[in-house]
C-alpha cells in the first residue's frame, strides 16, 4: 500500500471516494487498522479517557502525546499519522510552533490536528508556513467542554452554523490541510464540506462529509457503558478485531456508515 499523504487525501475527495480514519493509541492496533485500509489513523487525546480513565481530555500532556504517537510510529503504518495538540499546548503562536515541531520530531506525525475557531488562524498559518500539514477541528471541541456547557452538537442555530461555515473557510485560508467536524448537523456539513477544497472528516457529523472518524474502543464495543448516538459497534458484525475494523473501512467507503441514526 502506498503512503497516504496529503496529496492523496485531496484527491480522494476530488474523486468522490470516503476517507475512513480510525483512533489507535499504541503499536498492535496501528498494525491492524494499517493492514484494514484505514486511512488515517489519529492519536487522539481522547486517549485520556480511553487510555487513562479520566473524565476530560483536559488532563492530556504533551509527554503523553508524544508517548502515544511514538508507540503508533513504530508501525510505519502506510496510514498518514495524525496527532492531537493537547488542551492548552497551541494558543500562542510560539507555543503552537514549539508544540507542534515536538509532534513531528519526537512523536513522528505526519499531521497535527488543534481544536479551535477561525481565532486560530495565524496559528494555522504560521505552522503551515513551518512545513507542518494541521487539520483543524470546529464543532464539539472536547477540550473547551466546560466553556461549551457540556457535550453537545454545535451549529444548531443560524447564527452558529454561518459562524462554523466563515471559521472554516478562514482556517483553509490560513493553510489547514484538512478540516474535522465533530456533532454538527449534517446538513450544515454538506455547505462546509462543498464550500472548501480540503477534505473534511466527521464525527456526528452524518454522511455528506469527505470521511468518517471514531473512536477506536467505541467501534470495537470496549467502553464501558453507552456509546455515543453517533458512533457504532462494528464487533458483532465483524466478529473479531480484524474483521470489525475492515467491516468499518468498508461500512465507511460504501457509505452505509454512518446511516440516519448516526447524524444529527
Ligand atoms: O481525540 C479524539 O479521539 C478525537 C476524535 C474523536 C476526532 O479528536
Ligand atoms: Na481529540
Amino acid at each position: 500500500r502506498k503512503p497516504v499523504t496529503v496529496a492523496s487525501l485531496l484527491r480522494m475527495k476530488e474523486r468522490g471516494e470516503k476517507i475512513a480514519c480510525l483512533t489507535a493509541y499504541d503499536f498492535s492496533f496501528a498494525v491492524a487498522l494499517d493492514r484494514a485500509g484505514v486511512d488515517v489513523i489519529l492519536v487522539g487525546d481522547s486517549l485520556g479517557m480511553v487510555m487513562q480513565g479520566r473524565e476530560t481530555t483536559l488532563p492530556v500532556t504533551m509527554e503523553n502525546m508524544i508517548y502515544h504517537a511514538r508507540c503508533v510510529a513504530r508501525a510505519h503504518t502506510a496510514a498518514l499519522l495524525m496527532v492531537d495538540m493537547p488542551f492548552m499546548s497551541h494558543y500562542t503562536v510560539a507555543e503552537a510552533l514549539h508544540n507542534a515541531g515536538r509532534l513531528m520530531k519526537e512523536g513522528g506525525a505526519r499531521m497535527v490536528k488543534l481544536e479551535g475557531t477561525g481565532e486560530q488562524a495565524e496559528i494555522v498559518n504560521q505552522l503551515t508556513v513551518a512545513g507542518i500539514p494541521v487539520c483543524a477541528h470546529l464543532g464539539l471541541r472536547p477540550q473547551a467542554v466546560h466553556k461549551l456547557g457540556g457535550y453537545r452538537v454545535q451549529g444548531r442555530e443560524e447564527a452558529a452554523a454561518r459562524a462554523m461555515l466563515e471559521d472554516a473557510r478562514v482556517l483553509e485560508q490560513a493553510g489547514a490541510d484538512m478540516l474535522l467536524l465533530e456533532c454538527v448537523p449534517a446538513g450544515l456539513v454538506a455547505e462546509i464540506t462543498a464550500a472548501t477544497r480540503v477534505p473534511v472528516i466527521g464525527i456526528g457529523a452524518g454522511g455528506e462529509c469527505d470521511g468518517q472518524i471514531l473512536v477506536l474502543q467505541d467501534m470495537l464495543g470496549l467502553t464501558p457503558g453507552r456509546i455515543p448516538r453517533f458512533s457504532r459497534n462494528f464487533m458483532p458484525e465483524g466478529g473479531s478485531i480484524p474483521g470489525a475494523l475492515e467491516a468499518y473501512v468498508a461500512a465507511v467507503r460504501g457509505r452505509t456508515f454512518p446511516a440516519a441514526e448516526h447524524t444529527f
